[in-house]
C-alpha cells in the first residue's frame, strides 16, 4: 500500500509545491515509485512537471467530478519512477461541486486513491493555500502531512487554524493522520531573523522539524519555468542536494 502524504500550509508561497515536487523527484531517484497529485487549481505542480496547458487525458477535476478513472489521469514525468495527475483551473469549481455532495464529500479523494492500480510507494498531494474542502479531502486521504514553512517573521501566523483543522480531521474523518514533519524552506542561516523564527517553530513543533533545511536557491525558483524538477534542471545545485538530504531523512523517519 502506498503511503499518502499531504503537503499543506494555508499560507501561500511557502514552498509547498517546490517541496512536494522535488522531494517526490528525489525519492523517485532513490527507486521509490511516487505519484504527485496536483490538488491546487493554480496547477503549479503540473507546470513544474511539464504540463503547462490542459492535459488532454483530463485533470484531477475529471477524476473528482466527471468519473474519469484515476488510472487514466496519470501522466509520466521526465524522471523515472515519478508520475503525476495534473490539475487545471477548473479544479476551483470542484470545491463547489464537492460541497454539494450530501454524504461523504470529504472522502471523495480517498475513495479515488483506493482505485489506483499502479503500485506506488508514495502518493504526494500538493494542496492549495487554503483550508477548504480540497485540503480536507487531501488530509482525509492521507497517512501524514508535511508542513513546509518559510522562515520569516509571520511564519507561525495561521498555523493554529491549520493545526485545528488537522485535529478536527483526525477526530472525525481520519484517526490515523500524523504530522510527518515540518520542512523549513527558503532558509538563510545568515539572516538575523532566522534563528528567532527557527526557535519559535521548534518550540511549537518540537522533534517534528526536519533537520534538513531547504536553502534559498535560485535554481529551485528557475526550474519550474522550464517544466522541470530540480534534478532534471540542475542535479548538482544546493537545492537538489538539500532535497536529497530531506528524502534520506524522510525515509529514515518513516522506517
Ligand atoms: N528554496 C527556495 N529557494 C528559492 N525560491 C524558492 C524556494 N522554494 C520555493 N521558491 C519559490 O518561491 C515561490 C513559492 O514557492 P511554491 O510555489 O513552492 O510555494 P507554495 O506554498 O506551493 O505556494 P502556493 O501557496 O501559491 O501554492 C515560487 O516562485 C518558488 O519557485
Ligand atoms: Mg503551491
Amino acid at each position: 500500500m502506498a503511503r499518502t502524504i499531504a503537503f499543506s500550509n494555508q499560507k501561500g508561497g511557502v514552498g509547498k509545491t517546490t517541496t512536494c515536487v522535488n522531494l517526490a523527484a528525489a525519492l523517485a531517484g532513490m527507486g521509490k515509485k511516487t505519484l504527485v497529485v496536483d490538488f491546487d487549481p493554480q496547477a503549479n505542480a503540473s507546470s513544474s512537471l511539464g504540463v503547462f496547458d490542459k492535459n488532454e487525458k483530463g485533470s484531477i477535476y475529471s477524476v473528482l467530478c466527471e468519473d474519469l478513472d484515476i488510472n487514466d489521469a496519470i501522466v509520466p514525468s521526465e524522471e523515472d519512477g515519478l508520475f503525476f495527475i495534473p490539475s487545471s483551473s477548473d479544479v476551483a469549481g470542484a470545491e463547489l461541486e464537492l460541497s454539494q455532495i450530501v454524504i461523504g464529500r470529504e472522502r471523495v479523494l480517498e475513495e479515488k486513491l483506493e482505485e489506483l492500480k499502479g503500485e506506488f510507494d508514495f502518493v504526494f498531494v500538493d494542496c492549495p493555500p487554503s483550508l477548504g474542502l480540497l485540503t480536507v479531502n487531501a488530509l482525509t486521504a492521507s497517512d501524514g502531512v508535511i508542513i513546509p514553512i518559510q522562515c520569516e517573521f509571520f511564519a507561525l501566523e495561521g498555523l493554529t487554524q491549520m493545526m485545528n483543522t488537522i485535529r478536527l480531521v483526525k477526530k472525525h474523518l481520519n484517526s490515523s493522520i500524523e504530522i510527518e514533519g515540518v520542512v523549513l524552506t527558503m532558509y538563510d542561516a545568515r539572516a538575523k531573523l532566522t534563528k528567532g523564527v527557527l526557535d519559535e517553530i521548534t518550540k511549537f513543533f518540537k522533534d517534528k522539524v526536519f533537520e534538513s533545511k531547504i536553502p534559498r536557491n535560485i535554481r529551485l525558483a528557475e526550474a519550474p519555468s522550464y517544466g522541470k524538477n530540480i534534478f532534471a534542471y540542475d542535479r548538482r545545485c544546493a537545492g537538489a542536494n538539500a532535497y536529497i538530504a530531506l528524502a534520506k531523512e524522510f525515509l529514515n523517519k518513516i522506517d
